[in-house]
């Protein structure tokens, strides 16, 4: 087994010093805070080649991730990846290239890579462990002509093994750390991810989410996540907690780089069904066009003060959003605050927990199936995985972190009646609760801090994006999360485009300054 001991990143000694070469060329243009369209621009007029790109954010990632642990492998393809995309855009007309072509994405490292890399979520047990082709994402991201970087740390299992494993954990990379703030929590489980492209460590990132593990980490981490609607983006090769609720989506340090991702990688896979049924979301001409500065115009936001923004009186908090709240008013949107909104919410509660009753047995079938389907292995079960954990409690912290949701999963047995009628309920609770809430009142996206809202959205497969909204008094970022119905992802970025657009919070972390 590999001991934690040895670094995961292996340097080649040129490098070093091709990369003090590459400085000088790099610094006529400042790839620090770049957008896709900036480097898209410097390409175009010869200020920066994909290769310059890519030394410079393995680069940093020698130099940051010792100390944030964000990444777990960088791709040993990445700079031929480059020299090609390099090679394709000599050759070819200007503007026949799509928006992601020769830009450097990190993956989660739950998401599959048939090629040098392993795909394990942070686990020692999967490493070794051969993927029989891309994640369908990953697929499209190809094609796209994007560089795959590396692989992102996370909250090893994507946060389902242990009730108190530490957010940004992994057996792989250790404790991930908020740029921001180092003793501060970078949240999960696409905790790498959003470390990772806040440090300026890569172009934009792939993440997560079955519930929260976009939204949380985008927001503590100052950078767009967008929760894309469940079958929007590919799920078909991706370690799955849930096919009801995982969905992959981009995260990024703005609205718009986001997009540019999202457009590639959106779009239907015949090995994930619910793709080809959410396909019928996507605008002709991609989502690019919502890109509006005015999009905030005539847009109807639900503002419940009462069941979402408990933010403290007075606060930090409070008195951002109600900043946030006049400036989104004066963009030309109604805040729609006059509706008993617990009216509609008060479904949600329940003495069970149906999200965490039908994810624990769906978990089983869902990790059992990917598992079984690799084409080599050494863990081919959860029982498996749970002996695993057992043998190397030290490496995998399995004393100290536990793996109850392990163990809760096992115990399961199918789908039985309880968990038929849990995702019934969950069904019948967003109808009656977010849906007929924003049908009825005619709204546009919900407003939520944080990753409040993230339960709602998840067990209804409803998107989300978060922008950047402030700091706290430790530095800690946070943001604002605009919510919407299946589908809505037009709409969703009209308004969080505009909003960023007002507002400019993101500011890069000082760590890139040290
Ligand atoms: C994949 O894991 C193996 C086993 O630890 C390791 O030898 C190899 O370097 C890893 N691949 C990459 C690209 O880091
Ligand atoms: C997808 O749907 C087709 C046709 O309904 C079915 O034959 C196939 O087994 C499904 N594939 C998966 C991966 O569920
Ligand atoms: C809002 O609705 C809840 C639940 O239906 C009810 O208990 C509460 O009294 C209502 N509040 C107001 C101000 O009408
Ligand atoms: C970072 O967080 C720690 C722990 O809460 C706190 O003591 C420290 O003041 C924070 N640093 C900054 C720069 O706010």
């Amino acid at each position: 087994m590999a001991s934690t001991k040895s670094s995961p990143l292996c340097f080649p000694l040129f490098l070093t010093s091709m990369f003090l070469f590459l400085q000088p060329l790099v610094s006529s243009f400042s790839i620090k805070e770049a957008t896709v369209q900036d480097l898209q621009l410097a390409f175009q007029r010869n200020q920066l080649t994909s290769r310059q790109l890519v030394e410079f954010y393995i680069g940093e990632i020698h130099r940051l991730n010792p100390l944030l642990k964000a990444v777990v492998e960088v791709n040993p393809d990445a700079r031929s990846q480059a020299d090609k995309a390099d090679r394709e855009r000599k050759a070819k007309a200007a503007g026949s290239l799509g928006g992601l072509h020769g830009i450097p994405v990190l993956l989660k490292d739950n998401i599959a890579t048939k090629d040098k890399m392993n795909t394990t979520a942070g686990s020692l047990a999967l490493l070794r462990s051969i993927v029989p082709r891309d994640a369908g994402v990953v697929t499209k991201l190809r094609k796209a002509g994007a560089i795959i970087l590396g692989k992102a740390s996370l909250s090893e299992w994507a946060h389902f093994r242990g009730y108190f494993t530490p957010s940004g954990w992994c057996a792989r990379t250790g404790q991930g750390k908020n740029p921001y703030n180092i003793s501060q929590d970078p949240c999960g489980s696409s905790s790498g991810s959003a470390i990772a492209v806040a440090a300026n460590l890569a172009a934009v990132t792939l993440g997560t989410e079955t519930d929260g593990s976009i939204l949380c980490p985008s927001n503590n981490n100052a950078i767009v996540g967008i929760k894309p609607t469940v079958g929007l983006t590919s799920r078909a090769g991706v370690i799955p907690i849930t096919p009801r609720q995982d969905t992959v989506g981009p995260m990024c340090r703005t609205v718009a780089d986001a997009v540019y991702v999202l457009d590639a990688i959106a779009g239907s896979d015949s090995n994930d069904n619910a793709t080809v049924e959410a396909s019928k979301y996507i605008p002709r001409g991609g989502y690019k066009q919502f890109l509006k500065i005015d999009g905030l115009k005539g847009k109807r936001l639900g503002l419940f003060r009462n069941e979402f923004f408990n933010v403290g009186d007075g606060s930090v908090y409070a008195k951002a959003f109600e900043r946030h709240f006049t400036t989104l008013r004066q963009r030309g949107a109604v805040l729609v605050e006059n509706v008993n909104a617990s009216k509609y919410l008060g479904v949600y509660n329940t003495d069970t927990n149906y999200e965490t009753l039908a994810m624990t047995a769906e978990f089983k079938l869902a990790i059992n199936s990917y598992l079984k389907e690799l084409v080599a292995s050494p863990v081919r079960s959860l029982r498996d995985l749970l002996a695993f954990n057992n043998k190397f409690s030290k490496l995998e912290k399995t004393k100290e972190y536990g793996q109850e949701y392990f163990l809760d999963a096992e115990a399961t047995n199918g789908m039985g009646k309880k968990e038929k009628a849990a995702i019934l309920r969950l069904a019948k609770m967003s109808r009656d609760g977010f849906q007929k809430l924003m049908k009825e009142n005619k709204l546009d996206a919900l407003l939520s801090p944080f990753s409040s809202a993230s339960s709602l959205l998840a067990t209804g497969q409803y998107p989300g994006i978060i922008v950047p909204a402030g700091y706290d008094s430790q530095g800690v970022p946070f943001g604002l999360c605009f919510g919407g119905l299946k589908g809505s992802e037009p709409t969703l970025i009209e308004i969080a485009y505009a909003f960023e657009q007002a507002t400019k919070i993101r500011r890069p972390p000082s760590i890139n300054n040290s």
